[in-house]
């Protein structure tokens, strides 16, 4: 039996924020944003984008209404959630109208939280290859104006179909999990921006994938000519590019070539929307599959997942015949042609608003959001979301 990826989505912001203007207000060389970071722009999330409004968008890119019954389980993966308490997955549920025999929770390990849900959709199809589950991955990474961090910043989702009936990728059964308990960036709950050691995390990442990929070469008896592309969590491009590096001696020159050339296509996205947290890794996937026009059915891919804190994992795909027909690079295209660019005090400005940290009711202006579903407001201390298409 094949288990994959049935159906793959995303959604971002419709604003953005320019690395070159970031770096002439920071009196920083536009240089160190866009090569030494790898970075170009970062997506900017209006209040009415929240973790749970960007995973249903994503979804919504390819879900359709007589899925609701097959859906078996439900994981939302999420570092910047809306409630101590209460899953996103449950208001997920709500808004694809997702029938009530369900398994619905959120999975936390910072980055690594979609990946978890991932590698316990592939567990739970097997037991119940009639049903499919739906993964979700989404973020709005915030460090702080004029930190370190900000230039690493970004918003958005992912939501993938993973069924026994998969399309574009079939997951191969062994993966590698790494982890260890190390404080690289983490958020306490009274903070609403991240903590992060920043050259200590570049480094435990490097390390993590390292670990991972030795051992995944040792369990497997796979090297590096059984890959033809390789997809990583994307916090900026240049800590993937690191990774790629490592290993990259490993390979023939002509292969090196294509690993780089693959590398750069599932960066293009991530270069335009910055760190999108548990939801990263799979838009560098989607990034892959749209830009690259050389790959074909059975060629693999290896994909490194790192979540903060720290776990990771390397796992492995294989592409299916005709996976293009359920790709969507027009619309891509669109979304990203479509979005707003904002001045730096525009972005300043929006950053500094946020949601009432206290009880109070509190409306929000949803007119420049043409999101399918949209956060409206607060009321009775309730997140208050509109599905309007
Ligand atoms: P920094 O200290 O300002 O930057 O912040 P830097 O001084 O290290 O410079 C960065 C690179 O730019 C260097 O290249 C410089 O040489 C180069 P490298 O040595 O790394 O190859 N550079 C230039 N290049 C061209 N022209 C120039 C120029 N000037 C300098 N003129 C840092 C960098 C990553 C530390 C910061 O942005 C940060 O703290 N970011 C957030 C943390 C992060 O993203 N960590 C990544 C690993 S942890 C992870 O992935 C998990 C995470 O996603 C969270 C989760 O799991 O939930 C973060």
């Amino acid at each position: 039996m094949k288990i994959g990826i049935e159906q793959i989505g995303f959604a971002i912001p419709n604003m953005y924020l320019s690395m070159d203007d970031l770096a002439a207000a920071r009196g920083v060389d536009p240089n160190k944003f866009k090569i030494g970071i790898g970075q170009d722009e970062q997506a900017v999330p209006p209040l009415s984008q929240d973790p749970v409004t960007l995973g249903v968008n994503a979804a919504l890119e390819w879900f359709k209404p007589e899925m609701r019954d097959q859906i078996g389980l439900l994981i939302f993966g999420t570092e910047s959630s809306i409630d101590e308490s209460k899953a996103t997955a449950m208001y997920a549920k709500r808004l694809l109208g997702i029938h009530d025999w369900c398994r619905c929770f959120e999975a936390k390990e910072a980055c690594y939280g979609a990946t978890a849900g991932l590698m316990t959709a592939y567990d739970f199809i097997k037991n119940h290859p009639d049903q499919k589950a739906i993964i979700f991955g989404a973020d709005i990474a915030r460090y702080g104006l004029d930190t370190p961090g900000e230039v690493t910043q970004g918003a958005g989702g992912i939501a993938m179909l993973v069924s026994a009936d998969p399309k574009i990728m079939e997951i191969e059964p062994t993966s590698t999990p790494f982890c260890d308990d190390v404080m690289d960036f983490w958020r306490p709950q009274y903070f609403d921006t991240a903590i992060v050691n920043g050259h200590y995390s570049t480094e435990q990442y490097l390390r993590f994938f390292k670990n991972a990929w030795n051992r995944h070469k040792e369990t497997t008896g796979l090297k590096i000519e059984d890959y033809v592309a390789f997809c990583y969590h994307l916090p900026f491009m240049k800590q993937g590019l690191k990774a790629l590096r490592l290993i990259l001696p490993e390979a023939s020159e002509a292969q090196q070539t294509l690993l780089q050339k693959h590398f750069d296509e599932s960066a293009a996205y991530s270069r335009r929307v910055g760190n999108i947290y548990t939801a990263s890794i799979y838009l560098s996937l989607i990034s892959l599959l749209d830009h690259a026009n050389d790959l074909k059915a059975g060629d693999r891919i290896g994909m490194f997942s790192y979540g903060s804190g720290a776990a990771s994992e390397f796992f492995t795909g294989k592409l299916l015949p005709n996976y293009q027909d359920y790709l969507r690079p027009e619309a891509h295209k669109e979304i990203f042609e479509q979005r707003r660019r904002l001045t730096v005090p525009e972005y300043e400005e929006q950053f500094k608003q946020t949601l009432p940290h206290d009880a109070s009711d509190f409306d929000i202006d949803v007119t420049n959001d043409p999101a399918p579903v949209v956060l409206t407001g607060l009321k009775d201390k309730q997140r208050i979301y509109d599905r309007r298409k």
